[in-house]
């Protein structure tokens, strides 16, 4: 099964760059940028690397990224995920970004995005992995610096294809942001946002986001089980869920394995995402395991989940085709 896994062409729908960023590559950016850091090597930094909630979790991917200055700093920041995901048989990835965890630090936004950019093109040309960004709106700030950041990510327009809403949920609604993302949708972005898993009010949230916001996409939500009735809604518009099982044992109780189990029973688009790999320890190829070792999943069942990930996809129809061949064609082999 392993090996199944391994070979399988896979879509990463739920992935944050700066989560991104290994021990390794943060060492080297300081030495680059003339920062020192607080660890000796490697093995330390990652002995601090204990989280058992979201606020502890957010907390060292705050710290972590501070080394990121520069636009070729993000360049290489891309370019080492894209490097793993290829390795993963990774064929087509969505890259949320937090522009506001550098630019709330003096980090110019153009740098950010245009580095990122440039290892995206690169990463189609040399590694054959397609992918695209997410902006996402860091939901412990004001909804007037979300759009801030909204209006000045307009002239990049091309560039980005949806935008999203993470950071810290408790006592920041999806409501906070209504306006916000009526302005998004207007300026034709995608829209999906974080219901992380297991928050205070997880299904209010879940709510909002889909009848008060109507986004396209919910990035976790597993939570939607508390209520049959928003079950029914996201089948209705057959909106999908990013779910993340490694990352929900870090900053939950468990991986919510049986939760993952009874939604895509129920036919709801589910699909199985890394998060913050560098901090949680698994790329998507790890979680896909870890997720089949719980639920003992069959082959059609991992199958299933790739199959729904392309569906839900943020490409045009012809490209998801191509990609859902891909994947028919691995099968039938
Ligand atoms: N930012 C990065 N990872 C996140 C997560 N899992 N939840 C909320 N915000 C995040
Ligand atoms: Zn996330």
């Amino acid at each position: 099964m392993k090996e199944f896994i391994a070979g399988l062409p896979k879509c990463e729908l739920h992935v944050h760059i700066e989560g991104t960023l290994e021990p390794e590559l943060k060492f080297a950016l300081a030495l680059r940028n003339g920062l020192s850091l607080p660890y000796a090597s490697v093995a330390q930094m990652r002995d601090a690397y204990a989280f058992d909630d979201l606020p502890s979790f957010l907390k060292v991917y705050y710290e972590g990224m501070a080394v990121l200055r520069t636009e070729p700093d993000f360049y290489d920041l891309g370019m080492a995920y894209l490097r793993r995901a290829a390795a993963q048989n990774v064929r087509y990835a969505e890259i949320f970004v937090d522009p506001q965890a550098h630019t709330s630090r003096g980090v110019p936004f153009d740098l950010v995005i245009r580095g990122l950019r440039r290892a995206l093109m690169d990463g189609y040309d040399q590694l054959g992995v397609r992918a695209q960004l997410i902006m996402c709106f860091l939901r412990d700030f004001q909804a007037e610096y979300a759009m801030a950041t909204l209006l000045e990510s307009l002239p990049y327009r091309e560039w980005i294809v949806g935008v999203g809403l993470d950071s810290d949920e408790k006592g920041n609604p999806p409501a906070k942001f209504a306006a916000v993302y009526a302005r998004a949708r207007r300026e034709g972005y995608l829209l999906t946002m974080h219901c992380d898993v297991d928050q205070d009010d997880s299904a209010e949230h879940i709510r909002q986001a889909l009848e008060d916001i109507g986004v396209d996409r919910i990035d976790h939500g597993v939570n939607v089980l508390e209520d049959q009735r928003l079950v029914e809604l996201v089948l209705a518009r057959g909106v999908g869920l990013t779910c993340c099982p490694i990352s929900n044992g870090y900053v939950t109780d468990s991986m919510h394995a049986e939760g993952i189990r009874k939604l895509m029973d129920l036919g709801v688009r589910v699909t199985i995402n890394s998060d913050d790999p560098a901090y949680f320890g698994g790329y998507v190829q790890e979680n896909l395991e870890a997720i089949q070792d719980a639920l003992q999943l069959t082959a059609d069942e991992l199958v299933r989940l790739e199959r729904n990930a392309f569906e839900i996809a943020w490409l045009p129809q012809h490209l998801k085709d191509a990609y859902l061949s891909e994947l028919d064609a691995y099968t039938s082999r």
